[in-house]
């Protein structure tokens, strides 16, 4: 069997001898920032937009990273894993290196990323489509929203209750326990002719992909209005969805035990679906491939 290449730092190697520093702060304390992106036929949607995000999380934390070399990491380790297929997710982990030990808590600035690339298939092959979501309300919220950060452990408590409970996808409530987004994807709901979704200021990640749907949400007949849903309304809503990189529009059928709209996907979630699988498929752009990072 073929085995998975991992980028470590500017060089591909194989998953078993892909290491860090023992050291590294990501492990210590979860100083990170992570994105993670489709690629399919070579082509990724909005790679800019993901890699702005890095960089800007990245660097609220102190840590310098180069979005032209995450760049070509990404076209390279997607070549060096052609045996995964034309459709891979790639996970792009930035974390702050070494710990100085002579340094006491909190340490110096961050300093120079140490940078993760891994690929993945999206789909096991032969798996079938991803089914609708089913949500579970949470009362957690991540810590720092609006950064995308490696310090996971709170939407990874969230998503085991929501297993535990039956269901595919935690939804994490503001302290008003009003739910705000999945704990990872983003959250739309169709009420009436609006298309309803928090806005980043209430504390859920600005998702590219939910970007995406506000702007294909006019030609789908839906006005977009970005506040946060009262839980009884998204239990009331017509139809609701969840929203990532990887899942694209997912309709969310239930939460809880109650059925949103008639517990199916409904026929606004699909145009919207269509509506967005065709931007990607018109915008979408190749990765290149730098002579320096053929690997
Ligand atoms: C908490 C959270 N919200 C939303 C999203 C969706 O963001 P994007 O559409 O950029 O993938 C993610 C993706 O991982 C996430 O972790």
């Amino acid at each position: 069997m073929t085995e998975t290449q991992v980028w470590v730092d500017g060089r591909l190697v194989p998953a078993h001898l892909a290491t860090v520093s023992a050291l590294d702060r990501g492990l210590r304390s979860g100083e990170g920032v992570y994105e993670t992106l489709r690629v399919r036929q070579g082509h990724s949607f909005r790679l800019g937009a993901h890699l702005d995000r890095l960089e800007t999380g990245a660097g609220t934390l102190g840590i310098r990273i180069d979005p032209a070399a995450v760049r070509a990491g990404i076209a390279a380790v997607v070549a060096a894993n052609d045996h995964l297929g034309d459709d891979v997710v790639v996970r792009v982990t930035c974390t702050a290196g070494p710990l100085d030990l002579t340094v006491p808590f909190p340490g110096t600035g961050a300093g120079v990323a140490t940078v993760v690339l891994t690929a993945q298939r999206t789909r096991a092959p032969g798996a079938p489509p991803r089914p609708p979501a089913r949500g579970y309300l949470v009362d957690l919220r991540r810590e720092l929203p609006m950064i995308k950060s490696t310090a996971y452990l709170l939407s990874l408590v969230a998503q085991r209750a929501a297993r535990a409970h039956g269901a595919s996808d935690a939804i994490l409530c503001d302290p008003a326990g009003r739910p705000l987004e999945a704990a990872t994807a983003n959250l739309a709901a169709v009420v009436h002719d609006r298309l309803l979704t928090a806005p980043v200021s209430a504390g859920i990640l600005g998702g590219v992909t939910r970007a995406a749907l506000c702007e294909v949400a006019a030609g789908c007949g839906l006005a977009v209005e970005e506040r946060t849903l009262e839980r009884e309304e998204l239990l009331g809503a017509r139809e609701a969805l969840l929203t990532s990189a990887v899942r694209g529009v997912q309709p969310l059928v239930r939460v809880g035990t109650r059925a949103i709209g008639d517990g199916a996907t409904g026929p606004v979630t699909a145009r919207l679906r269509t509506a967005l699988d065709a931007l990607i498929d018109a915008t979408a752009e190749p990765l290149v491939l730098s002579r320096s990072t053929d690997g």
